[in-house]
């Protein structure tokens, strides 16, 4: 199957079913863990939206979930580098485990400059949970905890992810093709 958006070809590579297995198996992760108080759940939007909303209703455990829209694409297909939002968040995080919740981890850049942000704000700990990880580009320190699955480092769209703002809402996952 595939999907056209402006001039570039997508093909499908992750069905909404695999999809739900793999938020499954990060939820359970969750549920798992022993945390010294409900954490509290920040989804970096826009694209973790979708894989939010479907997380959250398979946890068991008590939390609080807030909601903070990063950037560092811009409409590129590569990241800019720059990570821009932080200082957008006025939520009270000290002495709260913080659970950061992202649709895709590329280089890092986004989890760790949250990660740094949140540390300089006296929380007791910050987890990552992610639906996909490119260990292909990442140039991160830390490796997110909770992880649905390492895809190539090829870009990819649908379950909340966009090119250009286009793509979010296709329930199943694409990657570019011709992409190497
Ligand atoms: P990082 O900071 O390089 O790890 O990039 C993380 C953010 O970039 C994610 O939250 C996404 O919004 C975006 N991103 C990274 N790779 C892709 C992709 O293949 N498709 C769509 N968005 C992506």
């Amino acid at each position: 199957m595939e999907v056209e958006i402006g001039e570039k070809k997508f093909r499908l590579m992750i069905t909404a079913d695999e999809i739900a297995l793999r938020v499954n198996e990060i939820a359970q992760k969750i549920n798992q863990q022993e945390w010294p108080e409900p954490p509290l759940l920040i989804c970096i939007l826009k694209g973790s939206f979708m894989f939010t909303a479907d997380l959250v209703r398979r946890l068991q455990i008590p939390h609080s979930l807030e909601f903070l829209q990063l950037s560092s694409y811009a409409n590129n297909l590569t990241s800019s580098g720059e990570v821009k939002g932080l200082d957008s968040f006025s939520v009270s995080v000290q002495n709260r485990p913080i659970l950061i919740l992202e649709d895709i981890v590329d280089t890092g850049l986004t989890i760790e400059s949250l990660r740094n942000h949140l540390l300089h704000q006296g929380v007791v700990s910050v987890h990552v949970a992610c639906l996909l990880f490119k260990p292909g580009s990442f140039k991160g320190s830390i490796l997110p905890e909770f992880c649905g699955q390492s895809i190539p480092d090829n870009f990819v769209i649908g379950y909340g992810m966009d090119v250009a703002e286009q793509g979010r809402n296709l329930p199943d996952i694409y990657v570019l093709e011709n992409a190497n």
